[in-house]
């Protein structure tokens, strides 16, 4: 089911000649339509064939990528799964309104429950977790929003492997860091991983990468900056807009609006400002996540006249 290994393809830019980079994106957005980019990576060792759950249970926002994905896969496997939302019980009275994202894993068979903000920061409390399970039977699976699980660096760790190890640096965008965390464990040493964070204030999720991985992450060449996240998580500002319009322009790939587009401007102005060494070889990182713009279509923040402009012709 699944289009693996994915791509790795070239970019050039006139910026990136003049900073003498060689720059690359592995395109893991063409590893699925739909479960694309890292949740795949994220979510393959959730699912082991000689011991599948009985039923899973996980958590996520009106447009989350991860719950998208992981209604479809557990719909494949014919596991119940049932979905904690970050919202409102009454948008089920008007489906209309709700977002494509949560309509599409209703059609997954998924059930949505609705949290409200304060309900659902309660989500990683051991406390509330018992709570939650004591409605489910045995063999039920707790994923945690995101997919942010040891059990995720295992697929995450697969991104990189032979073809990837003369890159000196890989970039990738960064939300719960499980991301970043498989990748900064499986680097070789010559590499450093760059994340780029998504969301404000996230200087807390270097800590995570040290929960995850332990050791490895003091042993292991890596950064995580947070001054990229432009205005806070899933802000769709103009220079987002007009960075995903760019690339296709250049590179006819389309990036998703939360994460990808944010890790390209990042990039960008990095390589301007010189943070590469000359001759450097940088592998950028296609999370995948290009259902979310469907969000941004639905609340009028993006115009299909847009979405056509960056490789996205018929979106519903
Ligand atoms: C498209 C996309 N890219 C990047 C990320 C960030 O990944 P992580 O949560 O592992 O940091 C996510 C969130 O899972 C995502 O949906």
């Amino acid at each position: 089911m699944f289009n693996l290994p994915s791509p790795i393809q070239q970019l050039s830019h006139s910026s990136f000649a003049d900073a003498e980079l060689d720059v690359f994106i592995k395109r893991d957005d063409l590893i699925h339509p739909i479960v694309s980019g890292n949740k795949w990576r994220k979510l393959k060792y959730f699912f082991n064939d000689a011991d599948m759950p009985k039923h899973m249970v996980s958590f996520g926002g009106a447009y989350s990528n991860h719950i998208h994905a992981l209604s479809y896969v557990a719909n494949y496997y014919d596991i119940p799964l049932s979905l904690y939302i970050r919202g409102e019980a009454s948008w089920l009275d008007k489906p209309q309104q709700l977002s494509p994202t949560l309509r599409d894993c209703m059609q997954n068979q998924a059930m949505l429950n609705f949290l409200d903000r304060k309900t659902y920061r309660l989500k990683d409390d051991a406390e509330f977790k018992q709570q939650i399970l004591a409605n489910y039977p045995n063999r039920t699976l707790w994923v945690a929003e995101g997919g942010c699980d040891q059990i995720a660096l295992k697929g995450v760790a697969e991104i990189l492997s032979e073809q990837t190890n003369d890159f000196d640096y890989i970039v990738c965008p960064v939300g719960s860091a499980t991301t970043l965390a498989g990748l900064v464990a499986a680097a070789a040493p010559n590499q450093c991983v760059i994340g780029i964070a998504a969301l404000k204030q996230a200087d807390y999720l270097r800590e995570r990468v040290h929960s995850l991985i332990g050791e490895q992450a003091k042993s292991k060449n890596w950064q995580l900056l947070t001054e990229f996240h432009c205005g806070g998580f899933g802000k769709l500002t103009e220079s987002v807009l007009l960075q995903a319009q760019q690339f296709f322009t250049h590179h006819q790939i389309t990036l998703d609006p939360v994460y990808t587009s944010k890790m390209s401007l990042a990039f960008h102005a990095l390589v301007d400002k010189g943070y590469f060494p000359k001759g450097g070889k940088v592998l950028l990182l296609h999370t995948g996540g290009v259902q979310g713009w469907r969000g941004y279509l639905q609340q009028n923040k993006v115009t299909q006249a847009y979405l056509t402009e960056i490789g996205l012709p018929q979106v519903s």
